[in-house]
């Protein structure tokens, strides 16, 4: 499962890129008004320090505008995925750019349906928002089995890219779904790492080995 992190903080993506463990980045509107700074010099520099992937959204609703938005977006680094929001205009922009060989990951996926259109239309990635269905009172996480099930029965290439993502449970449970990918906000992928029991085993390993008075090198 490839993880990715939900964020345009730079000093934060170091950090964490530095654990080897993020396969891609994906931004939204709101996380590049976040980070204060212009779209194309953040999204630049994030290219840098992640090899994979890097979703940078449009901003326009038309499919024609998107797709110049698109266009200026991909020419910043080769691992720039144009991020298109899930409508009819997002999904015709969609199809032009797979013609173009640009991938895309399309965005605002709230339902089966969607998801079905954004594969036929060629998106290199779906992006279903799992927490967000959980605060309007659906279970998100059945949008990834459901989207899984269709994607295998018609051996579609979109990648599931699970979003909206608020804590470790649900990244649990995106990968026993199938998901190919999440997308963490920063803070959620840092308390993956972590458990008290660990804590708890670590600090009686330690004392232990100090008991000893031994020293491995
Ligand atoms: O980047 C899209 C998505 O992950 C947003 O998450 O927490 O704002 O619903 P959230």
């Amino acid at each position: 499962m490839q993880l990715f992190l939900d964020s345009a903080d730079t000093a934060v993506l170091k950090d964490l890129a530095a654990t080897g463990l993020v396969d891609g980045v994906t931004t939204n509107p709101t996380l590049i008004a976040k980070a204060g700074r212009p779209m194309l010099e953040v999204i630049a520099e994030i290219c840098d320090i992640v090899e994979g992937p890097v979703s940078a959204e449009v901003a326009a609703v038309e499919s024609q505008a998107m797709l110049a938005e698109g266009r200026r977006l991909a020419a910043v680094a080769t691992n720039v995925v144009v991020k298109v929001p899930l409508t009819r205009e997002g999904l015709i922009a969609t199809h032009a750019f797979a013609r173009e060989g640009i991938q895309t990951n399309v965005t605002l996926c709230f339902s089966a349906p969607q998801a079905l259109l954004a594969a036929k239309a060629g998106a290199s990635y779906i992006s279903p928002f799992v927490g967000r269905l959980d605060d309007y009172g659906a279970v998100g996480m059945d949008l990834i089995s459901e989207i899984r099930a269709i994607y295998d029965n018609y051996d579609f290439d979109t990648e599931i890219l699970a979003a909206s993502i608020r804590n470790g449970a649900h990244v649990t449970a995106a990968a026993i779904a199938g998901a190919d990918c999440a997308t963490i906000p920063p803070d959620v992928f840092a308390a993956l790492f972590k458990h008290p029991l660990t804590d708890k085993g670590l600090d009686q390993f330690l004392s232990d080995w100090a008991k000893t008075g031994q020293s491995i090198l």
